[in-house]
């Protein structure tokens, strides 16, 4: 299988580091126009940038707050200003924001409901206005465009301390399945990923020391995962090789999802 998204222009969300920045980079490599979103961390994401231009690519970074409505308009209106179309969003933006319930403060809360759920409402929107907007582009794609929301394993495992990380992820299941019964029809593709312990600065602390070996307990594959493990599943949802794909979560966790806790026991 050959996978080529030449002419198509992506945009990946908090792709200043981790998931999305693995995200972008391969989504360039398969041929694609990127735009790198970034929150505050303009340097990396320029410097990403400048690496997949260096490599014959076509990429911009551009800073926008997802969870606030006129960045995101600005930043899909740039989008179409570098780019001229947009044909995949990759809604990957998330942070967590983590305490006990009982001291957790309503600004945490809001803060990861707003950039985890709210930013990608706000995001998948946009798209699906600017794929509207533009259309069938029968030369570049089968489908009038597609939509990856960055979910997580905590979409579907509860997770004590983390509350709002987990509310929230469950929120993009059911905004992401509703989204997709909903423009399925118009043959835009709606699909989430759902990762696991994947190696990013987002679990540093529990893969710091001793943490890894206990967080291994929860993966029965046996390792944590790798961005590229991500990435690759990335450009194959965003490409027609994967065009009766919609509405589905793939979750890329090791296994982690197995809840491999009750092999040998319950
Ligand atoms: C979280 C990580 C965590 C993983 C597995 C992800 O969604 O962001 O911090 O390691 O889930 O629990």
């Amino acid at each position: 299988m050959h996978i080529s998204l030449k002419r198509q222009v992506a945009l990946v969300t908090g792709a200043s580091s981790g998931l999305g920045a693995s995200a972008a980079r391969a989504l360039a490599q398969a041929g694609a126009a990127v735009v790198i979103n970034f929150h505050s961390k303009a340097e990396p994401a320029e410097a990403l940038a400048d690496e997949i231009r260096a490599a014959g690519g076509q990429a911009v970074a551009i800073g926008a707050d997802v969870s606030k409505e006129e960045d995101v308009e600005r930043l899909f209106a740039q989008t179409l200003e570098a780019f001229g179309a947009l044909d995949i969003l990759v809604a990957n933006s998330g942070l967590q924001k983590d305490a006990a319930l009982v001291d957790m403060s309503l600004d945490d809360w809001n803060t990861v409901i707003n950039v985890n759920l709210t930013g990608q409402f706000l995001c998948a929107r946009a798209a699906l206005r600017q794929f509207i907007a533009q259309g069938m582009r029968p030369d570049v794609s089968r489908a009038m465009g597609k939509i990856i929301h960055m979910s997580s394993v905590h979409q579907l495992i509860p997770w004590a301390g983390h509350a709002n990380y987990a509310a929230s992820k469950g929120g993009v299941d059911l905004l992401m399945r509703s989204i997709a019964q909903e423009v399925g029809v118009q043959k835009i593709r709606v699909n989430s990923i759902a990762p696991g312990a994947i190696r990013t600065p987002i679990n540093e602390d529990a893969r710091a020391g001793d943490a890894e070996k206990k967080l291994l307990e929860l993966i029965p594959y046996g390792r944590v995962g790798e961005p590229e493990d991500v990435a690759n599943a990335v450009v194959w949802l965003a490409s027609d090789a994967s065009d009766y794909v919609h509405g589905s979560t793939l979750f890329i966790d090791g296994g982690m999802s197995l809840y491999p806790e009750f092999r040998g026991n319950g």
